[in-house]
């Protein structure tokens, strides 16, 4: 494994590995998987890695936290950071590149092009945190023109993201697919997160009502399928904890994160997103699952 903190070193790395002689002695070019993410990695983030392992031939994983994507008052100077226990799980994991550069490598002067993906932002954590989005496409879209991989690894814990990232990808004929990869959560059901490590012990207590209000959904619908009177459910549920307090509770139409009324006004290919951002003390958490519609229940 070979840790790397510049840019150039990295294309030249990769461009050095990426492409094999073959017995036609003419060019064979390697899969190359890549996982972006900001670090204090933990077992969602190892489900990534292990995943582009498995797929692919070379895996390079970005470890960096984007200052472009966090808001004036949020967490970019005390975000968790444990370099030495983060490489040990990258060796682990079998990563071939760990690409950990310097703010000042990924933003050598105030950057004045940004990528902005519209509509996809305007609810859930767009809503909610204004430029986060636009933080995120840009630094995946540079990452990307570094990287030039065949695939990028994300988790749906993040599902706001996927949606984002997968449109980037198609509006700018980038050339990666994108990998959604499921939620892993701890055995309690929290779903896992860099930001855990700031909850209080009861403040974790707490948060399990997230991951239990979640699993409510399925039942709920099969008796009511209006999505108001659901998401209505699920904030008395969640404030039945006493310190939650909800950024929002919103079902919506995905990956589109479209609104509708009724479950049955899903249109084809679409699934329902059930996510949610509730406030634990000082510490905001996100979950979401995902609804596949069968057809009796849209009828
Ligand atoms: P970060 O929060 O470090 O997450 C990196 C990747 O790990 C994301 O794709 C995220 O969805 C995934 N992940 C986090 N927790 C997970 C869990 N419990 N189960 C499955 N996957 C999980 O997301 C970011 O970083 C940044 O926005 C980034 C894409 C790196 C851009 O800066």
């Amino acid at each position: 494994m070979e840790v790397i903190q510049s840019v150039q070193e990295l294309r030249l790395k990769l461009d050095e590995s990426k492409y094999t002689l073959n017995e036609k002695n003419s060019t064979d070019r390697k899969m190359i998987g890549f996982i972006p993410t900001m670090g204090f990695l933990h077992a969602g983030h190892a489900s990534l890695l292990q995943q582009a392992r498995e797929e692919c031939d070379i895996v390079v994983l970005s470890i960096f936290v984007n200052p472009l994507q966090f808001g004036p008052n949020e967490d970019f100077e005390v975000y968790p950071r444990d370099t030495e226990r983060d490489l040990i799980m990258a060796r682990e994991a079998g990563i071939d590149y760990v690409f950990m550069p310097a703010v000042l490598e990924m933003y050598p002067e105030p950057i004045k092009t940004i990528i902005q993906v519209s509509k996809l932002t305007d609810s859930l954590c767009g809503a909610s945190r204004p430029g986060h989005f636009d933080g995120v496409a840009t630094i995946v879209a540079k990452l990307l023109h570094i990287v030039e991989p065949d695939r990028v690894y994300f988790g749906m814990k993040d599902a706001q993201q996927v949606a984002v990232i997968t449109q980037m990808i198609k509006d700018l004929h980038m050339r990666a697919i994108v990998v959604p990869c499921a939620i892993v959560r701890d055995e309690d059901g929290l779903a896992m997160s860099s930001r855990n490590v700031y909850l209080a012990p009861e403040e974790r207590k707490q948060a399990l009502v997230l991951s239990q209000a979640l699993q409510k959904v399925n039942l709920w619908l099969e008796n009511n399928g209006e999505i108001a009177s659901l998401e209505q459910y699920l904030k008395a549920f969640i404030q039945t904890a006493p310190i939650a307090e909800i950024d929002y509770v919103k079902a919506l139409s995905y990956p589109s994160l479209t609104e509708i009324d009724h479950i049955k006004d899903l249109k084809f290919g679409e699934r329902l997103i059930v996510a949610l951002a509730v406030k634990f003390g000082r510490t905001r958490l996100i979950d979401n699952t995902l609804i596949e519609v069968n057809p009796e229940r849209s009828e």
